[in-house]
């Protein structure tokens, strides 16, 4: 048995046809069904549809297999435990440092509102920039409009977030897509398997 552990939400709905060339379709839609394990075509594969974040704890402890997540949560998980064969080049946005439009430059420290607290730490040390990062699960652009943070780091796709709510995008950190992920010991112990199903992967990919 194969178990893959997708992220739910765009990702998911992103992955599916690269599951569906492989001939794997959920027997449920987890959109409609409570079941936290989805059966699908084939006997051999289920599929694990969870939080964005938990993608890499699951493969990570040999829970699932394999993953399909966002190069966000890997580099902020730290991925070095997994294996990372593949770049599915869907959900592509970018991760981004934004501000309030003609905002003047903060005095002193500067205050950075962020989900992504180990990357944003990183990114400014590496600028010899002193930041206090404050850690928030969600909806980052409101923390300039109520004086929580001078600046955020987060994801941009289409900029209508940030110019709904009067905010631009300063500096690229990076450009992120989505990717599969393996376990180190699957890899070896599903090999035949994990490979063939690469190997569909790829396929797909070079169709698009
Ligand atoms: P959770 O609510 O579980 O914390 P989330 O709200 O971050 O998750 P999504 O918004 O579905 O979940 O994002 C999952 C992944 O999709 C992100 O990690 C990123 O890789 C990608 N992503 C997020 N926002 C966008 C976007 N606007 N455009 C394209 N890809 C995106
Ligand atoms: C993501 C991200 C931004 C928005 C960027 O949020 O956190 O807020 O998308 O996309 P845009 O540039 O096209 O506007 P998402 O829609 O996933 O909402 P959530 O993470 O707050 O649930």
């Amino acid at each position: 048995m194969l178990t893959i552990a997708v992220s739910k939400g765009r990702i998911y709905e992103e992955a599916l046809p690269f599951l569906a060339d492989a001939g794997i379709m959920p027997v449920d839609d987890p959109k409609t069904c409570r079941k936290l394990i989805l059966q699908t075509t084939r006997e051999d594969v289920q599929l694990v549809i969870i939080r964005a974040t938990d993608v890499p704890t699951f493969v990570e402890y040999g829970a699932a297999d394999l993953g399909i997540a966002g190069k966000d949560v890997l580099l902020e998980h730290g991925a070095e435990s997994l294996y990372e064969p593949l770049d599915l080049n869907i959900a592509c946005c970018r991760l981004m440092t934004a501000v309030p439009k003609d905002a003047p430059p903060p005095q002193g420290r500067l205050r950075v509102a962020t989900k992504y607290v180990k990357t944003a730490q990183r990114y400014f040390a590496d600028r010899g920039i002193q930041a206090e990062i404050i850690k928030l699960y969600g909806s980052m652009e409101l923390a300039p409009l109520v004086g929580l943070a001078d600046c955020i780091v987060d994801l941009v796709d289409t900029g209508n977030t940030l110019r709904a709510n009067n905010l631009e995008p300063r500096d690229l950190i990076m450009n992120v897509s989505s990717r599969l992920v393996v376990n180190k010991a699957a890899m070896k112990m599903k090999n035949q398997a994990i490979a063939t199903l690469l190997e569909q992967f790829e396929t797909t990919l070079a169709q698009r």
